[in-house]
């Protein structure tokens, strides 16, 4: 799937590209030609009118110092297409001299190709010319007849042409080259900024996949145990009350995991937002310990609390009371009976640390590193006794990254965990 995205993502950027370069390098080209023939069409033009000066009735014409540094050829015709005069001299000749010959009266230049050279010609009505000749039949009398004569300049652009035919290979090499370099460097560039993509899509995909996986443990349980109820229709709920008490468990167990599987699922999409309000995070601490001593005292467990000051901090009390419960949670669950568990609560710094120790199972070194993750529970066939779905510690680490803090766990196996939460009191 991403290889199709980056491929279209390339193909798109170079298509826009190279339309823009190709664009681009033809209105480079069209405005070089244009100027470019321009002066030699204004050279021709300013040839013309030194040409139509210099011939009232005599058919002379010489370039004037304005032109000369354009080589151009003038060439008067008479009405039957005859060349009447060439200057300079036998520039042109029979096969030239035709195709220059058929070129249509206009004001505007045109090109054309001779002989493998370029050329731009201006062709124009010169004033007409009386020509007056003796009457062979009369030897006395004089015949006088008007011809029409056309008048052309000619003038060799091979040098423009030059120019512009470089300019086009540069120009299309120069897109080519461009386009290839934009295809290499886009493939590149789109696989760099994928990968960060890929690896949430990933992570999601696999969210999606364990999240399913863990809600058909407890609905199988739960469709199990109601079939077996269903068995027995006569029986009362006392008597099946064995089976109702584990399907209300797992109802509660799945209640727990939706609602943090919801919890996850909206920090990811970034819905989720801590409210910053002033707090006193020594009271919530007392306040929740408070719940659990009882809980403790029930598992023969010793909770103690040691609050330093009057600790504020600008946080969510919701989310910092729910950060407590998940870590006490743990402790109360990882640790045997005769255990202890301790809370401190103080100020360091700039920042409020809060320290939740137990003397429990501990946990594994290899496990660790990984017991932050989504799902991830140390020991599968005991947690899940326990009833843990192992999202617990990522929504407590969500929490205090929400709050610019940063959490950690130190463990020794068999000897008991703590877990150091620091949140800055500016956050
Ligand atoms: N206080 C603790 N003592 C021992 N192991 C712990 C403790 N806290 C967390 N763990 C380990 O980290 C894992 C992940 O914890 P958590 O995210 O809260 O999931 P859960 O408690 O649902 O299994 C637990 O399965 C357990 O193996
Ligand atoms: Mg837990």
């Amino acid at each position: 799937m991403f290889q199709k995205i980056r491929v279209q993502l390339v193909t798109l950027n170079a298509a826009v590209l190279l339309i823009l370069l190709l664009v681009s390098g033809m209105a480079l080209y069209l405005f070089l030609e244009h100027r470019l023939l321009e002066r030699v069409d204004d050279g021709l033009r300013d040839m013309q009118l030194v040409a139509v000066q210099q011939m009232p009735d005599r058919l002379v014409v010489r370039p004037n110092g304005r032109t000369l540094d354009m080589p151009m050829v003038t060439i008067v015709y008479d009405n039957q297409g005859g060349v009447v005069q060439q200057a300079p001299d036998s520039q042109f000749v029979n096969g030239d001299l035709e195709a220059l010959r058929d070129l249509k009266i206009s004001d505007v230049p045109q090109s054309i190709k001779l002989d493998g050279h370029s050329y731009r010609v201006l062709t124009a009505l010169a004033p007409s010319v009386q020509v007056t000749q003796a009457n062979p039949f009369f030897p006395a009398g004089l015949d006088v007849t008007n011809v029409q004569r056309t008048l052309q300049v000619v003038r060799n652009i091979d040098a423009e042409e030059d120019v512009l035919s470089t300019l086009l290979v540069v120009i299309v090499t120069g897109t080519l080259l461009g386009a290839a370099l934009t295809v290499g460097a886009g493939f590149f560039l789109a696989g760099r900024a994928l990968v960060p993509i890929r690896q949430a899509w990933e992570r999601q995909q696999q969210f999606v996949a364990d999240a399913s996986h863990e809600l058909r443990t407890p609905l199988a349980v739960v469709q199990s145990h109601s079939e077996l109820m269903l068995r027995h229709p006569t029986e009362t709920v006392q008597e099946q009350s064995r089976n109702v008490a584990v399907v209300l468990k797992e109802t509660k167990r799945m209640t727990k995991l939706v609602s943090d599987l919801l919890t996850l699922a909206r920090t990811d999409s970034n819905q989720l937002l801590i409210e910053g309000r002033a707090l006193r995070l020594d009271e919530v601490v007392r306040d929740v310990t408070e719940d659990y001593r009882l809980m403790a005292e029930l598992q023969e467990m010793e909770l103690h609390t040691q609050i330093h000051g009057h600790l504020e901090l600008i946080g969510d009390e919701n989310r910092i009371r729910q950060l407590l419960v998940i870590l006490l949670d743990n402790a109360l669950k990882y640790t045997m009976e005769g255990g202890s568990i301790e809370v401190i609560c103080r100020q360091i710094g700039p920042a409020l640390e809060l320290k939740v120790s137990d003397t429990g199972i501990g946990i594994a070194p290899d496990d660790l590193p990984r017991i932050f993750d989504r799902f991830y529970r140390g020991d599968k066939a005991r947690t899940r006794a326990e009833g843990g779905s192992g999202l617990g510690l990522s929504i407590a680490q969500w929490i205090v990254e929400a709050h610019h803090g940063k959490i950690r766990a130190e463990s020794t196996l068999h000897r008991g965990t703590t877990v150091t939460v620091s949140l800055p009191t500016k956050s």
